[in-house]
């Protein structure tokens, strides 16, 4: 059987692959659950210090939640609906923002509803010339289900968020670019060369400092401020008396670049 997801280190860096190309790697709950073990190996895995998650096939990115396995739920009521479908893709965008090491998206062709809901909620997106995004979930009389609803607004704008959720035109890399939803878009050749260079950037600085940040800013953006700058320096005290920390200060003293861990 083909697996739903690809799953290849190479200098410390994962590469997810979304891999169902004759659907447009349409999220089946299949491949949300492999996604979710690969994470869970990834975590838990010290020599991978990066994630980057791609589409195969030349196509897309993922056209978004599978529409035939997730309507046979909504035939079934509420209750199944809200428990296999709406449950499982929130906790896949919320463990990939949640994630304690980087999560770069490279969108490599559509990235429709849920594809688009994942470039929302990884840290950072490269997004290929050939890109599109959509929130097409309109156009099925719904709202987004994977968390699109709440991330997109608060990463582009409240006015800019609903322009996109209520019309659900597709728009391409240039204007995602402009609204922040991906932080560059590049030729389609060099889409993984230059997601690898982002994550190469990323983990020459120490795990736990990539950690303390990444989980500072996604928490705190969540919260008042004065919740945010507890959660920050209750980062930075955990910190404190850590090798990287230690490393850190005693390279700046002695006037030598950083010594890099891991
Ligand atoms: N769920 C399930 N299957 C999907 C899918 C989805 N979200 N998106 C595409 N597919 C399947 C199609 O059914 C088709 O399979 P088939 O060849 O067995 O019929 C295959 O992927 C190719 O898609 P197709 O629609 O033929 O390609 P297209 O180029 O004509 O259109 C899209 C591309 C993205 C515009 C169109 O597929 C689409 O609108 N998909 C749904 C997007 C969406 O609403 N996502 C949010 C879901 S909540």
């Amino acid at each position: 059987m083909t697996e739903p997801v690809l799953f290849h280190v190479a200098d410390r860096i994962a590469l997810l692959t979304l891999n169902r190309p004759d659907k447009l790697n349409a999220l089946s709950y299949a491949l949300i659950d492999a996604l979710m073990a690969a994470l869970d190996r990834i975590e838990t895995d010290p020599a991978v210090r990066a994630v980057i998650l791609t589409g195969a096939g030349d196509r897309a990115f993922s056209a978004g939640a599978d529409i035939d396995e997730f309507s046979t739920n909504v035939a079934d009521g509420r209750a199944a609906a809200l428990r296999d479908f709406v449950r499982r893709g929130q906790a896949m965008t919320a463990r990939l923002e949640a994630f304690s090491k980087p999560v770069i998206a490279a969108v490599n062709g559509l990235a429709f509803g849920g594809g688009c809901e994942i470039t929302e909620a990884v840290h950072l997106a490269v997004a290929s010339d050939r890109a599109s995004f959509a929130k097409p979930e309109i156009r099925l009389g719904m709202p987004p289900t994977f968390g699109g609803s709440q991330r997109l607004p608060r990463l582009v704008g409240r006015k800019r968020g609903l322009e996109l959720l209520l019309t659900g035109d597709p728009f391409p890399a240039q204007r995602a670019l402009q609204i922040g939803l991906v932080n560059a878009v590049v030729p389609h050749a060099e889409l993984l060369p230059a997601a690898r260079a982002l994550a190469q950037r990323i983990i020459r600085h120490g795990p736990d400092a990539v950690a303390a940040v990444i989980t500072a800013a996604t928490r705190g953006l969540n919260m008042a401020i004065g919740e945010g700058l507890q959660v920050e320096a209750e980062q930075f005290a955990a910190l404190v008396g850590s090798r990287d920390l230690d490393a850190g200060l005693a390279a700046w003293r002695e006037r030598r670049p950083p010594r890099v861990s891991g």
